[in-house]
């Protein structure tokens, strides 16, 4: 490439994010490729199972048929969007939300959460975020000027956050919490409404916005079913609550998701992004609203295959004496490293297992200091698969 004589710099808040954990993981793996190594990605959360046929056939057919989806969309939703997200919020949680003043539609989640941050934080705004958590909440509030505060979430306290242990002059600073269960990384579930009710609690006092991404509502086994966090009574006064189609619906690629709750909230977010975007394409929204509408058993079927591919994987884990317990939602496996490797952190372990094996997983330091000593493993290949994963690991632990 011709080198400019021009000097550019970027804007400094994005030297302060830290570099982005799957791209250090991702030179290695395309160094795998290079060599010709046979490799099995379990980094991110990009699920492979195909959407379901009646959503893709509703695309098609729209996409055919129907030219003018194909317009400028309704920014914030169409009315019919909305109207069914609010219905399936009644159905799922016996919750109800305004389809015209508490709903909003997203494309996807994760744009939705660093939005949000940046309709609501001014420069040095604190936001309290779990640690291990999402990258994008730490990143979300970096861009928008704000300052985080991590909320340490660890094994012994069921990966929830100590409440009383956030220092008065922060909680009294604080603009936003967010809360993720069942979760990301860790695939900790909230057992009943309790913890919910101390964080509706918390919020009222220091007036802190609480948004609860619920991204893995819909992944759970075993027949544990996730709460909304909007269940609490005032919870909708002090909170918005995230959703995505991605993990639902198995729809990552197609962007879209939702927010409800508080109509505050959902006003001056939408009202930002009506300067930065103009939503999700109506054929998509249309795809969507059937798929939520009609979901016939595909959401069963789906938490069904990330359910027996947990199963699967922790049996062979065991069985080479890698310690790990099947999680109870989401489309992950969180677990410790093996003493052995422990030492060496898990970054580096994670580097040499791409390395050594071919296997992929993102180090648990890359969502948090309090993530270290853990690597994280994505559920998406092929059951088949997970053997030969364990194969692989067993020589590595034998090595
Ligand atoms: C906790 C959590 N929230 C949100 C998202 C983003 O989902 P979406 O595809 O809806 O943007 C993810 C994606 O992995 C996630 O793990």
């Amino acid at each position: 490439m011709k080198k400019s004589k021009l000097r550019f710099e970027c804007a400094e808040k994005l030297n302060k994010l830290p570099p982005y954990l799957l791209s250090s993981i991702n030179k290695i793996k395309l160094k795998a490729y290079a060599k010709k190594l046979d490799v099995i990605d379990l980094g991110m959360g990009n699920s492979d199972i195909p959407t379901p046929r009646h959503i893709v056939e509703r695309l098609c057919d729209t996409v055919t048929n129907h030219p003018n989806t194909m317009r400028y969309p309704q920014a914030k939703g169409m009315p019919k969007f909305r109207k069914i997200v609010s219905e399936w919020m009644t159905q799922r949680f016996g919750v109800k939300v305004d389809p015209e003043t508490e709903t909003l539609a997203l494309i996807g989640s994760k744009e939705g959460i660093a939005h949000l941050c940046m309709a609501f934080l001014n420069p040095g705004d604190i936001a309290l975020i779990p640690d291990p958590g999402y990258l994008v909440y730490y990143n979300g509030v970096v861009l928008a000027g704000g300052k985080v505060y991590g909320m340490s979430v660890l094994e012994k306290n069921n990966y929830l956050p100590d409440l009383t242990k956030i220092p008065e002059n922060i909680a009294r600073k604080a603009k936003i919490m967010f809360l993720n269960y069942p979760n990301n990384p860790t695939t900790a579930v909230v057992e009943d409404l309790n913890f919910f009710r101390e964080v509706v609690k918390f919020a009222e006092k220091y007036n802190i916005i609480i948004v609860h991404d619920n991204a893995y509502s819909e992944l759970t086994f075993d027949g544990y079913v996730a709460p909304s966090f909007l269940e609490v009574p005032g919870a909708k006064d002090v909170s918005v609550e995230f959703f995505s189609f991605s993990k639902m619906f198995s729809m990552p690629g197609w962007r879209v998701g939702f927010v409800v709750g508080n109509e505050y909230v959902i006003k001056h977010l939408t009202n930002f992004k009506s300067y930065v975007d103009f939503g999700i394409p109506t054929f998509i929204q249309l795809s969507a609203l059937h798929a939520l509408k009609e979901p016939g058993d595909s959401i069963k079927e789906i938490a069904k295959v990330f359910e027996r591919r947990a199963e699967k994987f922790v049996k062979e884990l065991n069985k080479i004496g890698w310690k790990a317990e099947k999680p109870k939602a989401t489309m992950y496996l969180w677990t410790k490293i093996p003493e052995k490797f422990i030492k060496m952190g898990s970054l580096k372990f994670c580097e040499m297992l791409i390395r050594e094996t071919g296997v992929v997983g993102l180090p648990g330091i890359g969502f948090g200091k309090h993530g270290e000593g853990y690597v994280r493993f994505s559920l998406v290949t092929h059951d088949n698969r997970f053997h030969d994963v364990c194969l692989r690991l067993k020589r590595l632990l034998k090595g």
